[in-house]
Parts: C-alpha cells; structure tokens; sequence
C-alpha cells in the first residue's frame, strides 16, 4: 500500500496516521549493550499506525500482520501470560503513565513492512509508533531521545529482553538519509554521510529468530561474566568498552576460552565501527567492505551468533562482483544480511543473489535496498 492510499484509509476512518522506519545497522553488533559504539542507519521500511481515541481506557489494537486483535485496560497494564506481540504496546503504555502522563484510550491498527524477527528492528519500530500516537492523542510530548529510552525500559521489562539502546535510538532519532555513530554511553550522536557510490543491499535468510527466547540474553550475560573477571584485576574498567584491541592482550591468559571469545568480538567491534566512519567519511568504500566483512568473521567466531544459512547467503552475497563485503545484521541466530554494494552493480548483484539462494531454499528470497526514511513521527493527513 502506498503513502497516499494510507493516508485516505486514515481519513476516512477519522484516525491519525504515524510511521516508525526499521533500522539497518552498518556495523557495530552487540556492542550497545557493552556501552560501546553503532552505526545504525534507517530505512524506509515502515510500521504504520493509525489511532483514534476512545471515551474510556481500554487500548484496543489490531495487527494486520498477525491478523489479531487484543485489548487491555490502562488501568491495569500487566505482562500477559503468553507472552507476545502486545507486550511491547502495553510496556510503551505502562512506561509512559509511570512517567506521570495520563493516557487516553484508544483503537489502534498495525501494520509493518519489516519482516519480524528479521534483525532491522521491527520491536523498537513497533514501541516508537505506539509511543509517538499515545502521547500525541493523548495532548503529551517527549523529546525523540526521552521516548527511545522509554521505549528500550519497555522492550526490557515487558518483552525481557536486555537489549541495549542502539535500535530505538536510530528509530527515533537517526536524521534521513544519514548514518549516526552513536557512542551508547554518553549517547552522543554523529551523523556520518553515506557516499552515493554504495547502496546496502539487505537479504532475509528466512530463518526467523526470537529475541525473548534467550540467546540473546545469554550473550549479554556472557559479557557481563567476561567484564567481572576483568574487573578482578583491573576493578577501574567499568565496561568492555573502556579496552582497547591491544589493552585487551594483558587479560588474555586470565579469562576462559569463552569468556575470551566474547570480550575480543566487542573490543574489535568498537575499534571497526570508528574505523568505518573514517572509511565513509573518505569514501573509501573498499576499506568499508573490508570492515564488514571482519566484523561478520568475529559474529560467527567470536560470538557465536550467526548460523548455517546465514554463511551461505554471506558466501552467496560476497561472490558477486558488485559486493564489497557483507554480514549478518542484527542480533543474529538468523534474519537478515547486510551487503555493501556498489550501486551501479545492485540490480545484477540482486538478481544473482536471487537466483543462487532462491535455488537453495526453493523460493526467491525477500531483498531490499536501504533506502532514505524518516525517523518515527505523524504524518499530516491534513
Ligand atoms: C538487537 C537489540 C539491540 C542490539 C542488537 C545487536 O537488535 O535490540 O539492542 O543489541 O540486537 O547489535
């Protein structure tokens, strides 16, 4: 559906419409939650939302995705038994009343472009819409920054996922058309161009992952495990972030094999994601690949998050000749890849990335080019 049959669909039903973009992180994989540094950029795939207010506080909300509709009251806003999609609603919801706004009920409808549990955030897309039209209905505002926070609480205490901040916050506040290296402690936030010569071709490997199911957890509590043992000797470091690729050599033979594994991947991945702003801010798009590249090298080996058809798309995807390097994206365990194309070859690199994994997995695998959007807001039906 187009821009403009939402926007009359949303008219005619007297709702207002918003948008929240997925996010395509370039490079710097699990390192948001090590206080470290990403570089997230958005793409114009949306989660589109319309909302009308109700007279009482019951939040109905349908998703046309699911093909579902539940409701709760905002008088009593708890985790559902069964865990699922609601409770990333209801934790914006209950956050926001907490933060002392009185909400309004409402009838809310959704519907997402990003494929769910694909690794382009379709979870803080979802939280940054619902954010954005409950306090708008509601006659409330929030800085876009105060709502990522507000959004990457819910996701933690209603969805219980430890995620880190990089998802909402680029959701929220990544300018369009623009990269930002955001360092996740201080949350000082850069916009770094992206050079026309390169487009970032994403590719579902159709294995969906489920962030509430634990792995990912797991890995944050790994890094917490790897930080304590460092922590023993040096008790001044307070994150993995505060270790440089060659201060990291002096802990080496006092950590386990996997707690080693797990410090070196967020280490590297710090040192890449400055490396990858001085690649693209001298549009050295080679050095850019080249990043990408390792960056995947230490997922799969360090971390430990990619998988078996992940490493034959990344294998599939690096082979053509218009990709300068690619690697999963996201938290991994599945979804999608992230392929640093040149953009005058992304057609021919998209039609062999078609026909060499649609023959693995019998069907044409789902491809998209990241493309300018706009951080999450209302669009005016006026
Ligand atoms: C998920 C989380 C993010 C981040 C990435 C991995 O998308 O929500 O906070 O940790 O995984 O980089």
């Amino acid at each position: 559906m187009n821009l403009a049959s939402r926007l009359s669909e949303a008219k005619a039903r007297s709702a207002r419409l918003f948008r929240a973009p997925g996010r395509v992180n370039i490079i710097g994989e699990h390192t948001d939650y090590n206080d470290g540094l990403v570089l997230p950029t958005n793409t114009a795939l949306y989660t589109w939302l319309t909302i009308s207010p109700r007279l009482d506080r019951t939040v109905q909300v349908t998703t046309r995705n699911l093909r579902d509709t539940q409701s709760f009251s905002l008088d009593d806003i708890r985790r559902s038994e069964k865990p699922g999609w609601l409770d990333y609603v209801k934790g914006v919801a209950a956050l926001i009343e907490i933060e002392g706004i009185r909400l309004q009920g409402a009838e809310i409808s959704v519907d997402s472009e990003i494929p769910i549990g694909g690794g382009l955030s379709s979870s803080a897309s979802l939280e940054l819409a619902t954010a954005n039209a409950l306090l708008e209905i509601s006659g409330a505002t929030m800085k876009p920054q105060q709502m990522a926070a507000l959004c990457q609480q819910a996701e933690q205490q209603y969805a219980g996922v430890n995620c880190g901040i990089m998802d909402q916050y680029s959701v929220a506040c990544c300018p369009r058309g623009e990269a930002m290296r955001l360092d996740c402690r201080s949350l000082e936030a850069t916009s770094v161009v992206i050079p026309a010569d390169i487009s970032f071709v994403v590719t579902d490997s159709g294995v969906k992952h489920s962030l509430p199911d634990g792995g990912y957890n797991n890995r944050a509590d790994e890094c917490q495990k790897a930080l304590a043992l460092i922590q023993e000797i040096e008790p001044g470091i307070q994150s993995l972030r505060d270790i440089s690729v060659t201060g990291l050599q002096k802990f080496e033979s006092l950590l386990d094999v996997l707690s080693l594994r797990r410090a070196r991947h967020v280490v590297t991945e710090n040192h890449r994601v400055d490396s990858a702003c001085a690649a693209l801010a001298s549009n050295d798009i080679e050095k850019l690949g080249k990043l990408v590249s390792e960056s995947h090298t230490s997922l799969r080996d360090d971390f430990e998050v990619s998988c078996k058809e992940i490493e034959t798309l990344v294998e599939i995807a690096d082979a053509c000749d218009g990709v300068l390097g690619s690697r999963m994206v996201g938290a991994g365990f599945g979804g999608c890849i992230l392929s640093v194309t040149h953009t005058s070859r992304v057609a021919e690199s998209i039609e062999k990335i078609n026909s060499d994994y649609g023959k693995i997995i019998g069907d044409a695998p789902w491809i998209h080019v990241v493309a300018q959007a706009n951080p999450a807001a209302e669009v005016d039906t006026q």
